[in-house]
This record gives C-alpha cells, structure tokens and sequence, in this order.
C-alpha cells in the first residue's frame, strides 16, 4: 500500500470507480447509546428480506457490541484478521437475519485509536468485501474520534442516529457539523430514533436543518441538506429484544418499531 493511500479523501477516491460494489451506508451519532447497533443489525435484516446481500461491520472498535445484540460467540474477530491469524475470509460470519457480519469482539480497545494498521486494515477490509455484498453496514462508535470520521470517510452515505433529547441533538449537530466542514459532505442522512410522538422526528430533522443553515452553511459556502430518512417509535420491545438478544424484525416484527425499520429500510434500499 501506497503511502498516500492513508489519507481518508484518497481512500474515498481509492474505492471509488467500481461501479459494481456494495453502497456502504456509515450507521453514526454524536451520542451513545442511541440505537445505532440495534439499528444496523435490523435494518440489515430488512435489507436481506429485500433480497440485498449485506454484511454489517462492527466499526465500534473500542466498545463493539454487534455481536452481543446478535447473541453470536464469535471464534475469529477482526483483531485475528488485523494480527493476521486469520483471513478476512475466516471472520465473516452468517447473523441470524440473513445477513453477515464482521465482528469485532470486545477486546480491541487498542484499536480505539487511528493508527496507520488500523486505517490500512479498515481500508483493506472494505475493499475487499464490497464486490461481494449489496449493502454493507458500518456500526459505527459514536462521537468525532479519529477512527469513527475515518470509518465515515469510507462511506457513500453517512446516516446520523439522533433520539429527540438536546444532548443527542447537540452532539448530532456536532458530528454533522464535522462532516459537512471537514469531509465535504453536503447530503447527510438523519434517522430519529426513540421518537415518542408521531412526528417528533421530521421536526426534529427541521430544527436542526436550521441550526446547520445558520451556522454550518456559511462556513462550507454550499447547501447542506439533511435528509430526514424516518423514525423509529421508542417502544418497550427494543429493549425486551436486545435484553434476549434476538433481531426485533424476526420475533416481534409486528410492532411499531420493526415496521419502522423495515420503512428505513425501502427508503436507503435504493
Ligand atoms: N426505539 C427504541 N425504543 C426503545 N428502546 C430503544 C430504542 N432504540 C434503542 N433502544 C434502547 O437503547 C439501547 C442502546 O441501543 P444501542 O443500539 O446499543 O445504541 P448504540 O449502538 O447507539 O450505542 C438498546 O439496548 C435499547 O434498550
Ligand atoms: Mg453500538
């Protein structure tokens, strides 16, 4: 690998003229704890009943949580692709759904950090797997670290997870600002989650539309546009599914939240 191909715009532009790969949607908040896990893995269930091929990468590298929510005991993770005593081959792995998954595991805190392996590896890893899917995930960490804008900078789409609260607001704001000034996005997906009334979520998106007018645009000098993807309904049976680790849009896929999944789901299944 070249030098220059560590720098996140070159391997944008590096993953850029193959026309038949997967759409790399980013699964990203400026907040914790906000669904984004929960999120990728049923939205990629959703997008494998649309006969997508998907795979979800756990890029929460420090505190990766994918396999938890998908009840998987993984033997292989990234950090044995990263240390080479694996393939990238080996560590894909079939999730309940339908879909694959490249699990991180817990134990990565060492990767928390943008070093030169882990920007190559990374890199590697999306290169070598988009030919092969459809779609692929990326479960971000959250906030504005070196490692979570590199995994952004690898995406066509980068969709921010924010819950109605000020603080999910004001750190989506952040993530969002971040992303239009630095990576010159000027389209930023926004998914509101934990909505607790029908409507909360456009609103949502069209306060902070403005804030990004007011404040974002005239620094980037372009029209950023947020657009609103949808919203999920806070609903008890998110927790009771991530409590017995099961996917939500296979056990309970009547209920408010997993329809509303599979809607997020036609609206990015382009
Ligand atoms: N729509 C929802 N309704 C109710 N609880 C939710 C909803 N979305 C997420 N949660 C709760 O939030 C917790 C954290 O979600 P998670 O996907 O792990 O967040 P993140 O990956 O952003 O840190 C879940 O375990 C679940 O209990
Ligand atoms: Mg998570």
């Amino acid at each position: 690998m070249t030098p220059s191909a560590l720098d996140p715009a070159d391997a944008a532009a590096s993953l850029a003229p193959s026309r038949r790969r997967a759409r790399i949607t980013a699964v990203t908040s400026g907040k914790g704890g906000v669904g984004k896990t929960f999120l990728s893995a049923n939205l990629a269930a959703a997008l494998a009943r649309r006969g997508q091929r998907v795979l979800v990468l756990d890029a929460d590298l420090g505190l990766a949580n994918l396999d938890v929510v998908l009840n998987l005991h993984p033997k292989i993770t990234l950090h044995d692709v990263f240390t080479g005593k694996a393939t990238l081959e080996q560590a894909i792995l079939p999730a309940p759904g339908g879909f694959s998954v490249l699990l991180a595991g817990s134990g990565l805190v060492e990767y928390s950090q943008l070093t030169p392996v882990v920007r190559e590896q990374l890199l590697h890893i999306i290169k070598t797997v988009t030919p092969r899917f459809d779609h692929v995930l990326l479960d971000t960490g959250a906030g504005i670290s070196d490692v979570v804008l590199y995994a952004l900078s690898l995406a066509d789409e980068v969709m921010v997870v924010a819950t109605p609260e000020p603080t999910s607001l004001t750190d989506a704001y952040a993530t969002i600002k971040v992303l239009a000034t630095q990576q010159k996005r000027l389209n930023i997906h926004l998914t509101v989650n934990q909505a607790s009334r029908p409507g909360e979520g456009r609103t949502v998106a069209q306060q902070l539309q403005q804030v990004v007018d007011r404040f974002v645009v005239p620094s980037v000098g372009e029209p950023v546009k947020l657009e609103f993807i949808g919203e999920v309904p806070v609903d008890p049976s998110v927790r009771e599914a991530v409590q017995k680790r099961v996917l939500l849009l296979e056990v309970m896929p009547g209920t408010p939240a997993a329809q509303a999944v599979n809607a997020l789901a036609a609206r990015i299944d382009l």
